[in-house]
């Protein structure tokens, strides 16, 4: 693999700026959004009013932990432009989340809000090692989910050749990696391994791919996939977070040279980490559900947002900013099995390390009788579907996660290609319990 890192001088100032440097500007960032949230959403100047505040009561970046939480409920009850800051005239662009559990989330752009977003994806994909002139082919969906379009932009404030190839058709995928020559690809990791497989299907080598580096998020993946993709494209894997509520793609990346977790554009988006049951913030270095407020955002600005994602903060590396940890799940995904947590992140782990499976996997909860149970359905490699060899690759996953877990799980291990395929964010879990 190449060595990828960027040039020091290329770096945006803030990047490395002194800490002193940094929370100067989030404190005085901080103030503005306070005030234009209140002064603008009728949401936030009750939800303030309500807990005793005002915008003025903060004064260090401490007191932000005295304010109100925002959560989905609360965008969701302001649907679907109860939370713009900006008359709806002004607002650029609207995203929505998929809402497939319910309303869908609506988010909202201003003119700067967009130059913020393609400022700080730009930031986010020279991290990942692409320069300007560069070719990338950005496999994330466009539409409303902020994948897409979102990584589009900071490839345009970048300046690199973008091919917005969006997601699924994925003999195409290959075809056009394989004729344009793209250095980068941006997608989510479950549809990165699609991709992988339909090199197989075609008879390519992935590893005479182009690709130079894949920028994978959306959702969560583990060091262990992180592996197992770059040894078969030859390439770098770096994370990419992001979610719509804070601005979409961009929020937090990893840097190429480095890769031990994802620096946060702190400048624009403000990190606390909480103890998701009491609310109280947490000191850096502890795990729990992280919250940001934006600090820049006019059309649709965020205060302490509850993400559900758990993590921890840690201090800068590669960059001044602090990083967050890979994101083990979100407090949603969380499997609770007879009284043992359990996150579909700690199973990909585990079935990384079994020879003979591939890493496709999904997890079935089913509720035969008064116990809940999991099953994993996961997938033989070719070469590897004799009932012999299938029967000892559960045997290993159950004895694996037994052991790194402390659960007792069901394993089925079906023919390659049996397990549903992304083109987007992966379901994981299927829940086949009855509805209490
Ligand atoms: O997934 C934005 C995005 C697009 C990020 C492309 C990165 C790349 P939403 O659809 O609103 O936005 O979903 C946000 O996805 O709260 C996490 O639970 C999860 N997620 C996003 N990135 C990561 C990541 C986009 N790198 C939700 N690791 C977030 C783990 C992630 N989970």
């Amino acid at each position: 693999m190449k060595d990828l890192t960027p040039n020091r001088a290329d770096l945006d100032a803030i990047e490395i700026a002194s800490r002193d440097e940094i929370a100067a500007l989030q404190t005085q960032r901080l103030k503005w959004s306070l005030a234009h949230a209140y002064d603008n959403v009728p949401f936030y100047k009750q939800s303030f009013d309500a807990a005793g505040l005002h915008p003025s009561d903060l004064t260090t970046l401490e007191d932000l932990g005295k304010f109100p939480f925002t959560t989905k409920l609360d965008l969701r009850a302001n649907y679907p432009f109860g939370m713009f800051a900006i008359p709806r005239e002004q607002v650029r662009r609207i995203h929505a989340s998929s809402g497939t559990t319910g309303q869908p989330t609506v988010v909202g752009y201003s003119d700067n809000d967009l130059k913020v977003w393609g400022e700080v994806v730009a930031r986010s994909l020279r991290a990942a090692g692409m320069r300007p002139g560069d070719m990338l082919h950005n496999a994330y969906g466009y539409g409303l989910f902020t994948g897409g379009l979102g990584i589009h932009l900071g490839a345009d404030a970048l300046g690199l050749s973008t091919v917005p190839v969006s997601g699924g058709m994925t003999q195409r995928q290959v075809r056009l990696i394989e004729d344009f020559r793209p250095k980068g690809i941006t997608v989510t990791p479950s549809y990165a391994l699609s991709i992988l497989d339909e090199y197989a299907a075609q008879g390519r080598d992935p590893r005479q791919s182009p690709l130079e580096v894949g920028i994978f998020g959306a959702e969560p993946w583990t060091n262990a996939m992180r592996l197992e993709i770059e040894q078969a494209f030859d390439m770098h894997a770096v994370d990419i977070y992001g979610l719509s509520e804070v601005m979409g793609p961009g929020v937090a990346n990893e840097c190429v040279e480095t890769k031990d977790g994802l620096h946060i554009w702190e400048d624009h988006f403000y990190p606390e980490v909480i103890d998701p049951e009491t609310g109280a913030v947490l000191p850096d270095g502890e795990i729990g559900e992280l919250v940001f407020t934006s600090l820049s955002k006019e059309a649709f600005p965020i205060i302490r947002y509850r993400t559900r994602d758990l993590t921890r903060l840690l201090p800068g590396t590669a960059r001044s900013m602090r990083r967050m940890e890979k994101v083990t799940g979100r407090s949603d995904d969380m499997i609770i099995l007879r009284g043992v947590n359990v996150f579909p992140t700690q199973i990909e782990e585990q079935l990384m390390t079994v020879a003979g499976l591939a890493p496709h996997f999904q997890i079935e909860l089913s509720r035969p009788g008064r116990m809940d149970e999991l099953k994993v359905l996961v997938e033989a490699v070719e070469g590897h579907q004799g009932a012999e060899q299938r029967a000892a690759a559960a045997k290993d996953l159950i004895h694996k996660v037994k052991t790194s877990v402390g659960v007792s799980i069901r394993v089925e291990v079906a023919d390659p290609g049996g397990v549903e395929r992304s083109q987007g964010k992966a379901v994981r879990i299927i829940d086949k319990r009855p509805k209490s």
